[in-house]
């Protein structure tokens, strides 16, 4: 049955939803994670059943997009699994994952086969002293492997995702840019936000889009702005005059992107958030375990967007940081 769409108190309509499946993770990015993350208990996370019917739930109320996110997804087995569980539903007409790659080599054509369609990958350094400083872990060779098997399983654009962060990888700004162009991946760039674990982000390491832009223009070439995007897509869209090359930029800190945000979140631990920062969580694992019906978890998650925060506010006097880090909220 469907139930009303769902719309929050500014007018703004969500039609995307993030659900991390695992908080767990092979890797420890230093923007991410703490060094020693506190896992949620197994029988807190929802279980494959409980994700797929949030998820019919969601598309019943005009939910149109879903993205599975950690975590790391592909750490958690069986994920072929799930995407055969929620690609094709009614209602849904883009559904795609975040992942690290390391285990694309081997996953990546299983998740074809079971109806993914468009993969996003975090890659934030060429350099692979640099990948083991930044994600902890010694898996560059597997992430670009992983990359590769991606492409040839038939993903295509597949976008990599780049923190920028100054002072670690700022310096590879251009040779991401040419990444892009040799490898015809899209590269998107994200301001460094606060959702780290131990603390680092500060407002000086955030390299902002005007820098990344100033950096490409001067090192790689001129670009020009694609017009034509969605105003819910957070990437600002350029490409080389020569054709070669698609650059994304998030400017989530510089020039925030809230007032046309269409997305709300799910955690492993099936918590509902109308916002990355947000200070307040909703508990949907509750009502899935206590025997609600569909009518009534589509009310408590219409009320939840109700009050969908108006930002995140990280350019306010008294931001506060999210307790979760981003590991255990999902990307
Ligand atoms: N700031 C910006 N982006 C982040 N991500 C994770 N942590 C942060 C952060 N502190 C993004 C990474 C990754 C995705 C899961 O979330 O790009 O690809
Ligand atoms: Fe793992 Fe992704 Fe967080 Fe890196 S950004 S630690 S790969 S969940």
């Amino acid at each position: 049955m469907n139930q009303p769409a769902l719309r929050d108190s500014f007018g703004r309509q969500i039609r995307s939803v993030r659900i991390s499946i695992t908080d767990r993770c092979n890797f420890r990015c230093i923007y991410c994670m703490p060094k020693d993350p506190h896992w949620i208990p197994r029988d807190e996370i929802l279980t494959f059943e409980e994700i797929i019917r949030f998820a019919r739930i969601a598309l019943s109320t005009g939910v149109e997009k879903i993205r599975l996110t950690g975590g790391e997804p592909t750490a958690r087995r069986g994920l072929p699994e799930l995407v055969k569980g929620i690609a094709g539903r009614p209602g849904l007409r883009d559904l795609s994952l975040t992942t690290n790659g390391m285990l694309l080599g081997e996953l990546a054509r299983p998740l074809w086969d079971a109806g993914l369609r468009r993969i996003n990958i975090s890659l934030d350094t060429l350099q692979e002293e640099k990948f083991v400083h930044i994600a902890r872990r010694g898996a560059f060779t597997q992430v670009m492997g992983g990359i590769e098997k991606a492409q040839q399983a038939g993903f295509s654009p597949i976008k990599i995702n780049m923190v920028v962060m100054r002072g670690y990888n700022d310096d590879e700004v251009a040779d991401m840019a040419r990444f892009s162009r040799d490898r015809a991946v899209h590269v998107r760039y994200i301001e460094f936000m606060p959702l780290d674990g131990d603390g680092i982000w500060s407002r000086e390491k955030v390299f902002t889009a005007q820098e990344i832009l100033d950096r490409i223009t001067e090192e790689v070439g001129p670009l020009e702005m694609v017009t034509g995007g969605t105003l819910s897509d957070p990437a600002r869209a350029f490409r080389f005059k020569d054709g070669r090359g698609d650059i994304g930029i998030i400017a989530s800190v510089s020039e925030p992107f809230c007032f046309a945000c269409d997305r709300i979140r799910i955690t492993a631990d099936g918590k509902l958030r109308t916002c990355l920062f947000s200070q307040t969580e909703t508990d949907v694992r509750a009502l899935l375990r206590g025997g609600a019906g569909d009518e009534e978890i589509a009310r408590v998650i219409a009320n939840a967007v109700w009050n969908k925060e108006a930002g995140h506010g990280i350019n306010d006097p008294g931001f506060l940081q999210p307790k979760r880090p981003m590991y255990s909220i999902g990307g």
